[in-house]
């Protein structure tokens, strides 16, 4: 008997607020067709004024509670991976416990930019595995648009807010590639690139700051670092490309997803694809993108799926589960 982490129901929450490229062509030197061919963003959602990522981190949760049909009483433990809390403390976490009438279990964030839901679902998998939680809610939420400097064409452009959760529960399995649930994780990061990926501010510094990036060093790391991540998460458990019926990627810009998914020698039919409506939206990337893959019909029980991200760091991993 092996104890797995299947997931039991998943959900997102996007900003009502949508900004179309042709927003941007007003007050900067770019267009909507430079935009869409450079990354495949076509909108993005922003948060209204005052919306925190607690706010819409609570709002996917209850959407992945009702899909579960679970009660929060129900849950052990909350991971919200995030880098644009609400606070330096309390962690947002613990927020949307208290907003979801939690009193029991436990709850802390997660901070591996771009790359933190896949952390996060890997810490969620071992603390299944190891019994110290049955009932995990795993969550991505992002406000990047507050550590955005809109004046940088360069990058402002290609991010978005939102929240995507998604309930991991204790089962029992027969420790194949057969079971559903969390089959395996892939986790790695290497700090010496923090430079081509940044915020140029923090606590310690005392100011926020704004979101730096080298753009096409990013890019040339994310292609050849994702596929490796990924074919590395399916050779633990003896599988390869041919195998997985969806890629779940970050949605960070349509040419690294598709040459990913080239590597891995997947055709796009095979990929969930949300970049043309969320922009990247960081952490919650792949939570969201599960829950429209579901809800779009292409990811469905049984399915074997493999999810990879990259992001500041540099941080990038995988993880391949059975749906
Ligand atoms: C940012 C990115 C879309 C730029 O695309 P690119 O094809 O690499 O373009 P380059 O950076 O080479 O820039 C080409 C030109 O477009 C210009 N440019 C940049 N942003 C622009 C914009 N919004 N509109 C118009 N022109 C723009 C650049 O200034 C540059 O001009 P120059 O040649 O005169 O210097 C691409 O590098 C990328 O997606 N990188 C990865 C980013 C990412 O996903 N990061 C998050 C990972 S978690």
């Amino acid at each position: 008997m092996t104890i797995r982490a299947v997931v039991a129901g998943v959900g997102h929450y996007l900003p009502d607020r949508i900004v179309p490229n042709s927003e941007f062509e007003a007050t900067l030197d770019t267009s909507d067709d430079w935009i869409k061919s450079r990354s495949g963003i076509e909108r993005r959602h922003i948060a209204a004024p005052g919306q925190t990522t607690s706010d819409m981190a609570t709002r996917a949760a209850r959407a992945a509670l009702d899909d579960a049909g679970l009660e929060s009483t129900d849950i052990d433990a909350i991971i919200l991976a995030t880098s644009t809390a609400d606070f330096t403390f309390p962690s947002a976490a613990t927020m949307v416990q208290a907003e979801l009438g939690m009193t029991k279990g436990f709850a802390f964030d997660v901070q591996a930019v771009c790359a933190g839901f896949i952390y996060a679902l890997t810490n969620a998998n071992a603390l299944i595995v190891s019994g110290q939680a049955k009932r995990v809610l795993v969550i991505g939420a992002e406000t990047f648009s507050r550590i955005i400097d809109w004046n940088d064409r360069s990058t402002c452009v290609l991010f978005g807010d939102g929240a995507g959760a998604l309930i991991l529960e204790s089962a029992e399995g027969d420790g194949t590639v057969a079971d559903r649930g969390i089959l395996s994780a892939d986790l790695n990061s290497d700090g010496r690139f923090r430079d081509i990926l940044y915020v140029d501010g923090g606590v310690s510094t005392q100011t926020t700051g704004f979101l730096r990036m080298e753009g096409r060093e990013v890019f040339r790391h994310a292609v050849e670092k994702l596929a490796s991540t990924a074919t590395t998460a399916l050779e633990k458990i003896g599988l390869t490309g041919a195998d997985v019926d969806w890629v779940v990627p970050h949605q960070a810009n349509i040419r690294i997803i598709a040459g990913t998914a080239k590597k891995l020698g997947l055709p796009m039919e095979r990929v969930v694809v949300t970049v043309q409506d969320h922009g990247n939206t960081s952490a919650a990337s792949i939570p969201l993108a599960l829950s429209v893959g579901k809800q779009r019909g292409q990811i469905k029980t049984g399915d074997l799926v493999v999810t990879e991200a990259i992001g500041g760091g540099l941080a990038w991993g995988a993880v391949a589960l059975r749906w």
